[in-house]
């Protein structure tokens, strides 16, 4: 019997996993631009945190997430997201210590969600976010934004939209949470079952019901845009500037909510339009969380961020034929015939690698032709021959492979000819 890949998970081979290394180094370079720096945090943390962080009432944490018991009788969860565990970890390394406030960290990292796999859904996959701690300055609600739009438009994508609204401050919340049961609660009885928890213990989550979308209670129910008192109205409104002068479009859609509980004021999507690209339509999400490093402990501290799968961007990319530039050629192929030539060849590779080179030589005992053929189908830029009669005069014959010119070298000096051949490397 054979074994087979986990539902909802991804082998990255060769060929592919270039794509991501290219995306990541991307992602690092604007965040280097933008001063964010990277964190590395475990891949599962003590299952309270997620409870208490994304929140008990999320279907994240209800239904989604991968809990298990270690043998110390602790309960463990894989993450499901990265601000629990960041939260955590600024405050565990109490960062906000720190004199050059807000702290700015980004990461890149597998998640994990017990969703139903689709394209663009899977059970686990890989986030690049950012979250700007300490800072209520709504500049940096849009520096956030814009570093996240950036990263698509360097990308090559365009036609984003993206998706703004404010969630409003604890009292503007609680108003609108009134309004919201108020609204419901007569008529709940219509409403699946999950909204009927929802009515008291999150009233808001009811409006991002997939099932229940096209209840006609649902377009009439009041906005929380209507509830926000003036210092949340103030604060958005500076938001939107900022993305306006930096002219970053964007439109307002008040039934914009996430799936997560810690959100306040700003919250935002990114969405993707267009054919191809199927039922999922989000590639970014994220927001402010003015509270939550409280709740895991620590100081008052405002916090904002979001975060992105590689997995929604690589198949953005792919429906808008972004063709990516990837290097996959090699610097030098040493082909060997004969007995000592071959054992020779084996050193000199080892010398051309220690010198920053990147070159490959053959391991299957290959006739010459078939080592040639090797050569090619590895893009490789030179070939250098070695048979026992060169090797004999101490030289190497070395092939241009574009343009077919020959040169033999002395084996003293091949490796710095290498070198100046292939410096660009
Ligand atoms: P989220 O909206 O749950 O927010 O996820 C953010 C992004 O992760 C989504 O927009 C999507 O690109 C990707 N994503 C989520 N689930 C999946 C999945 N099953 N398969 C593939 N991609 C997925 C958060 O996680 C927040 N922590 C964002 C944030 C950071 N808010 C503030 N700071």
């Amino acid at each position: 019997m054979s074994i087979h890949i986990p539902r909802g998970t991804q082998d990255i081979l060769p060929g592919t996993s270039e794509l991501w290394q290219y995306v990541e180094a991307k992602a690092q370079d604007i965040c280097r631009r933008y001063n964010y720096k990277e964190i590395r945090t475990p891949i599962f943390e003590h299952t309270e945190l997620f409870q208490r962080g994304v929140g008990d009432t999320t279907d994240i944490v209800q239904k989604e997430t991968y809990t298990f018991t270690d043998r110390g009788d602790r309960s463990l969860t894989l993450r499901p997201e990265g601000t629990a565990s960041v939260t955590r970890a600024f405050v565990e390394n109490k960062l906000y210590g720190n004199p050059g406030q807000p702290t700015k960290l980004y990461y890149i990292g597998p998640m994990f969600r017990y969703e139903r796999p689709q394209s663009g859904r899977m059970r686990q996959f890989v986030q690049f976010g950012i979250e700007a701690l300490g800072s209520n300055d709504p500049a940096i609600d849009a520096e956030v934004m814009a570093l996240a739009m950036e990263f698509y438009r360097e990308l090559g994508l365009s036609g984003l939209k993206l998706v703004i609204n404010s969630l409003g401050d604890t009292e503007s919340r609680i108003a609108h949470r009134e309004a919201l049961i108020n609204h419901f609660k007569p008529r709940i009885n219509e409403f699946c079952s999950d909204c009927q928890q929802r009515l008291e213990k999150n009233p808001l989550r009811i409006l991002d019901c997939k099932k229940d979308r096209d209840h006609e209670l649902m377009a009439t129910a009041p906005s929380i845009l209507d509830y926000l008192n003036e210092e949340s109205v103030a604060y958005f409104e500076k938001v939107k500037q900022h993305l306006d002068a930096m002219g970053i479009s964007y439109v307002v859609d008040q039934t914009l909510v996430r799936g997560l509980d810690y959100y306040n004021h700003t919250a935002f999507e990114i969405m993707i339009e267009g054919e191809g690209f199927g039922a999922i339509t989000t590639l970014c999400g994220g927001g402010r969380y003015n509270g939550l490093v409280e709740e895991i402990g620590g100081p008052e501290t405002p916090g904002i961020g979001f975060a992105l799968s590689i997995e929604r961007l690589l198949m953005a990319l792919k429906a808008a034929n972004i063709e990516i530039p990837i290097e996959q050629t090699i610097g030098c192929y040493l082909v060997a015939l004969g007995e000592e030539a071959k054992d020779k060849s084996a050193s000199l590779l080892f010398e051309l690698r220690k010198a920053g080179l990147s070159a490959e030589k053959d391991y299957l005992d290959k006739k010459v032709k078939a080592q040639f053929k090797a050569a090619d189908r590895l893009e490789a830029k030179y070939t250098a021959v070695l048979g026992d009669d060169e090797l004999a005069a101490n030289k190497i014959n070395v092939k241009e492979m574009s343009t077919g010119e020959q040169v033999e070298v002395s084996l003293d000096d091949f490796i710095t000819y290498m070198q100046d051949r292939l410096k660009e490397e």
